[in-house]
Formats: C-alpha cells, sequence, structure tokens
C-alpha cells in the first residue's frame, strides 16, 4: 500500500490512490474478519453457550433455582431501550464483553431474540409493542442498525463468538394463519399483512445481521400446533422465504429456522403417533390432534426444516427447538398409551402435552421445564435451547398499566374462556401472572416441579 502511494505523481491521483488503497485495507480487514470467523454448519457445535448473568441471578434466587440457574437462554432485544440496557438490565455490550469472558478463548454461542418489529404480536395483546404498524423506518434505523453496528465492532465480529439471531418470534406465522377472512383472524395481522412490514423487517433484518461473519439467522417457524396442518404448513414456508428474499437480503441470510419458541408443544411424543388408528379411525381425527400431520416438535422441525430446503433454502440449515418448558413431567404425565376405546380417549390418555387445548400459550399451568440445552441432539436439529427464560412470564393475568407498550391479552387470565385461536377454550393460564417478560416465581417454580427430564 505504501509503495502504491509513493507512486502516486500528483496529489489528485495520490489522494485517490490513498482512498483506493484504504478501500482496500478496510476490505482486507472485513475478509481477515470473516475468515477468522468463518460461518460454520452448525453454531452449536463444539461451543459453549453463554449464561446471562441477569437471568441466572434470578433463578438462583429461587428455592431450587440453583439446579437450572448455570442453563444458556436468551436475551431478548425486545425494545429500543434493551440495546443499551433496561432497568437494571444489562445491554447488547455488556452481554457481548461477558460471553467474551466466559468463553475463555472457546467458541461461544451468544443466543439473541431480536424482537421490536412494527405491529409486533398482531394476534395477541400480551406482547403488543412499541412501534406501530407503519414504524418501519423506525425499526431499521433505530433497532437494526444499531445491534448490527455493535456486532459489527471488530472485538466481538473477530471473536470465538458467535452469535445466533432468532429473528421475531410469531410474526411470519401469523401472517398466514391469523389474515384474509380466517376464524382466527385479527384486524392487526389483516394491517400487517397488507403493509408488509413484517417480511420487510424480516427481510431487512436478516440482510444487515447476516452480513456479519460471525452471525447465525434463525427465522421463527412457530411450533407443531400451529404451523403443522397441511393448510399452514407449505404457505409457512412460503412466507419465510419471501421474507428471507425481501431488502436485499437471500435465502443464504439464513442458517436456520427455530421452532417452539415460548411455546409447550411436547419435543417428542412416545404415546401415539400420527400414523396410529383405533378401530378403523385415525388419530388425526382426534379432537386433540384434529387433522395435524405432526404430533410433536421433533418431527415438525425436522419436516419443516426439509420443507425450506424444498421451497430453495440451502439444504445444510438447521433447526432449533425452544425446550425451555414443553417438559411435561410430574404426577400428570401419564407412563404409557391410553386405552384402545376410542381415538379421543387413546390420545387423551396419553399425550403428555396436558394443556387444555394445543392453542394455549400463556402461562401454562402443569408445564414443566423440557430437554436441557444440547448442541446438534438429532438429524437436521442444530440445538435445543432455552430461548424463553424459564421463569419470565407470557403475559399478566390482569391488566397492569405500564410503558412497555404491552396489553392485556384474556388467553393470561385463568377465567377466560377462549376464543377461535384456542377453539374457544379455558385458557390453562396460571393465576396472579405479571406482565410480559417480568420475573414469575410461581411459574418458575411449577417449571422445576414438572420438569422432564427431572431435575
Ligand atoms: C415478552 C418480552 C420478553 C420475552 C422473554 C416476551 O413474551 O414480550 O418482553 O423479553 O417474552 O421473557
Amino acid at each position: 500500500m505504501s509503495r502504491r502511494i509513493r507512486m502516486a505523481g500528483t496529489l489528485l491521483a495520490a489522494s485517490a490512490l490513498t482512498m483506493g488503497a484504504l478501500t482496500g485495507v478496510a476490505s482486507a480487514q472485513v475478509d481477515s474478519g470473516r475468515a477468522a470467523a468463518a460461518k460454520v454448519d452448525n453454531p452449536y457445535s463444539g461451543a459453549k453457550v453463554y449464561v446471562n448473568p441477569d437471568w441466572s441471578a434470578k433463578a438462583a434466587a429461587e428455592p431450587g433455582g440453583s439446579k437450572i440457574s448455570n442453563q444458556p437462554t436468551g436475551i431478548w432485544l425486545d425494545r429500543i431501550a434493551a440495546i443499551n440496557g433496561t432497568g437494571g438490565a444489562m445491554g447488547l455490550r455488556a452481554h457481548l464483553d461477558e460471553a467474551l469472558k466466559q468463553s475463555g478463548g472457546s467458541p461461544t454461542v451468544v443466543q439473541l431474540v431480536v424482537y421490536d418489529l412494527p405491529g409486533r404480536d398482531c394476534s395477541a395483546l400480551a406482547s403488543n409493542g412499541e412501534l406501530g404498524p407503519t414504524e418501519i423506518d423506525k425499526y431499521k434505523t433505530q433497532f437494526i442498525d444499531p445491534i448490527a453496528a455493535i456486532l459489527s465492532e471488530s472485538k466481538y465480529a473477530n471473536s470465538n463468538l458467535r452469535i445466533v439471531t432468532t429473528i421475531e418470534i410469531d410474526s411470519l406465522p401469523n401472517l398466514v394463519t391469523n389474515t384474509g377472512g380466517k376464524p382466527t383472524a385479527t384486524p392487526q395481522c389483516d394491517t400487517m399483512k397488507a403493509n408488509g412490514n413484517y417480511v420487510k423487517g424480516v427481510g431487512y433484518a436478516l440482510n444487515k445481521l447476516g452480513a456479519i461473519g460471525n452471525v447465525y439467522n434463525y427465522v421463527d417457524a412457530g411450533h407443531h400446533g400451529w404451523i403443522g396442518w397441511d393448510d399452514n404448513f407449505n404457505p409457512t414456508a412460503q412466507i419465510i422465504k419471501q421474507a428471507a428474499t425481501a431488502e436485499g437480503s437471500t435465502v443464504d441470510k439464513v442458517a436456520g429456522i427455530i421452532v417452539n419458541t415460548a411455546n409447550y408443544s411436547a419435543l417428542k411424543e412416545n404415546n401415539f403417533t400420527v400414523n396410529d388408528s383405533v378401530n378403523g379411525t385415525t388419530v388425526r381425527q382426534s379432537k386433540w390432534v384434529d387433522w395435524n400431520r405432526y404430533v410433536d416438535e421433533l418431527s415438525f422441525a425436522q419436516a419443516f426444516r426439509q420443507e425450506l430446503v424444498n421451497v430453495g433454502f440451502p439444504s445444510n440449515i438447521g433447526a432449533l427447538i425452544d425446550t425451555s418448558r414443553n417438559g411435561w413431567g410430574g404426577s400428570a404425565r401419564p407412563s404409557g398409551p391410553g386405552a384402545k376405546t376410542d381415538v379421543d380417549t387413546y390420545v387423551n390418555g396419553g399425550r403428555y402435552d396436558r394443556r387444555i387445548h394445543i392453542g394455549n400459550w400463556c402461562n401454562q399451568s402443569g408445564a414443566g421445564l423440557g430437554e436441557r440445552p444440547k448442541a446438534a441432539p438429532a438429524s437436521g436439529i442444530d440445538a435445543y435451547v432455552w430461548m424463553k427464560p424459564p421463569g419470565e412470564s407470557d403475559g399478566a393475568s390482569s391488566e397492569i398499566p405500564n410503558d412497555e407498550g404491552k396489553g392485556f391479552d384474556r388467553m393470561c387470565d385463568p377465567t377466560y374462556t377462549g376464543n377461535p385461536r384456542n377453539g374457544n377454550n379455558m385458557s390453562g393460564a396460571l393465576p396472579n401472572a405479571p406482565l410480559s417478560g417480568h420475573w414469575f416465581s410461581a411459574q418458575f417454580q411449577e417449571l422445576l416441579k414438572n420438569a422432564y427430564p427431572a431435575l
């Protein structure tokens, strides 16, 4: 480079060359950064996973909590202020600095949840966010750009950290199932479909974050009790493809999917399969399965991963399964299959998932911690993860005024009799819950008690 500068004949040429040379340096640095952090197929393989000290302290302060307080959990960037830290909680740089310390020089995964789309949580109220339906520019410039800028700082980008970014939980599935005149549709989801801001926001996030050499994007794909029906399965794959190719992104910016985030669907149902029948009637006809193609998350995640490959994603994409709260152990866990008198007796007698209805999602009574976080546990699965931190509420069970944009969703009220999205059943929620994301000791205790595998 200095040789080229010396060769320059005129000041103008020199500065032009200097600029060119500097550009060369900059891209060489970026390139060597990329080379240093070349993306691996599965970021969890051979890596530690960062333990969030904020969550860990809350868990450890609970009776019995030290049994799990050293587990890695997701860090939710759920509002602009979370980037710098809110209410005593660590911000993104503080987490990354701490992760560098924990890594001790070994590859270490940091799990981020990117969660602040305009018009967020369009089918429910408990996790409504700070940005209105049209605030896509604010999402880009005040949320995604600052996150990308921090992750691009060379001390992080050129480190042994592997940043897993799970992108916008529930958003794209909501556009498939809760729009367009369906009984489950909501006006808010219709708005977000019509204005395109979920698709644009996800595309922008994937493109910006995926350009960083050590960032691995996982797009949210709901769970089997949502996307496992034929009507929803391929359309969800299609809209994920649409988002992954929006705003300059390409399918190569996607490392995989995450399923069951903050949900309760069982990992592996051993007491019946979708191919079973009773007296000639398929279990798909039971009230619980209701024509779904899947009865658990593992089979759904593997099949949906393949569906994305079929629609054009790279064949090496992976899947994460959130197993934080899908254990369903404890005294209510069936010890074997139900009686083969009819399909409902058979399925209801055997199923691990003890929810009243599979559409219930808020602070479920009877739930337990699921499989502990684990890398590469099954074919196509990059990891079991605890993306939803156990002990953090899904939503308040009564109205609580707040400055987080969060509404009151009656699905978190144990006296609620339901809506079309849970087949008009009781909500199954625990009472006295605080706002979503806030610490809910009673739920934490319930999860410990019903853990499966047991603690
Ligand atoms: C809430 C977030 C919270 C997250 C993790 C979501 O339901 O809306 O604010 O950070 O759960 O607990």
